[in-house]
């Protein structure tokens, strides 16, 4: 079995990460699906959006957690030919339900260090849009805590928890703290560590994984799913391999 491609940030390589353009193109692809991260506004709208700031990839300047949704949805994060707009989640949802054999992996951004808020709005826009238990929706996390509040609160959605490579100073020998549906290692530490892979008996999708010597790699390892910017790139790869 191939890896599942999963286009990081929607069609990251092609469009601006994380707009509507770059998510519908990875969405349109023949691929598993996409991939998104969601952080909180001031006024406590989920928005999707990977950085802390909005100055490497919007024409403004500024914390999204510090800033209105109003104020931040008048930024382009998209180019000045073809300007777009601070997707919500769940537009990102409605934008899902149009393509329903494609799955959308949520990252819900630093629930450890913000507390449980962005893990609490995430489950009540699922909940709003009926995907509670959507086959089509994966929460994945660099925080235990977060995997074991879906576990407990959605348990039907498939969780991963995403390892770092700085766990290994608090949790040398990677005791699994929740019990998630898969794990989640970066490309780099899954390479030096390839023990990871199987380690818990469960499915390991590996992050962010552009170049195809690293795609066939995780095709060797039965890696079940990557997360890349090069959807297109993968698919030419894994069709190499047929
Ligand atoms: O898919 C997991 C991966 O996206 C985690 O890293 O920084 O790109 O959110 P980051
Ligand atoms: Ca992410």
């Amino acid at each position: 079995m191939l890896p599942k491609i999963v286009a990081h940030r929607g069609f990251s390589a092609m469009y601006p990460e994380s707009t509507h353009l770059a998510f519908e193109a990875g969405l349109k692809l023949p691929i598993h699906g996409v991939e998104c991260d969601v952080r909180l506004t001031r006024d406590g709208r989920l928005v999707v959006f990977h950085d802390g700031l909005v100055d490497r990839t919007t024409d403004g300047m500024g914390r999204v957690s510090t800033m209105d949704s109003c104020d931040l949805r008048e930024l382009n994060c998209g180019t000045d030919e073809c300007p777009q707009q601070v997707m919500l989640l769940e537009e990102l949802l409605e934008l899902l339900q149009d393509y329903p054999d494609k799955h959308l992996y949520i990252e819900t951004k630093h629930p450890t260090r913000y507390g449980p808020e962005v893990d609490e709005a995430t489950f009540r826009a699922l909940a709003y849009a009926g995907m509670l238990d959507s086959e089509q929706v994966a929460i994945i996390s660099f925080s235990h805590k977060a995997v074991r509040y879906f576990t407990r609160m959605a348990p039907d959605l498939l969780t991963f928890y995403l390892f770092r490579v700085r766990e290994a100073k608090w949790n040398p020998k990677s005791v699994m703290l929740s019990s998630p549906y898969g794990i989640g290692p970066g490309l780099t530490h899954v390479r030096q560590r390839p023990e990871l892979i199987g380690k818990y008996g469960c499915p390991t999708y590996v992050w962010t994984v552009n170049e195809p010597k690293d795609m066939r790699w995780c095709a060797e390892h039965g890696i079940a799913a990557i997360a890349t910017d090069h959807p297109q790139l993968a698919l030419q790869t894994y069709a190499g391999l047929l």
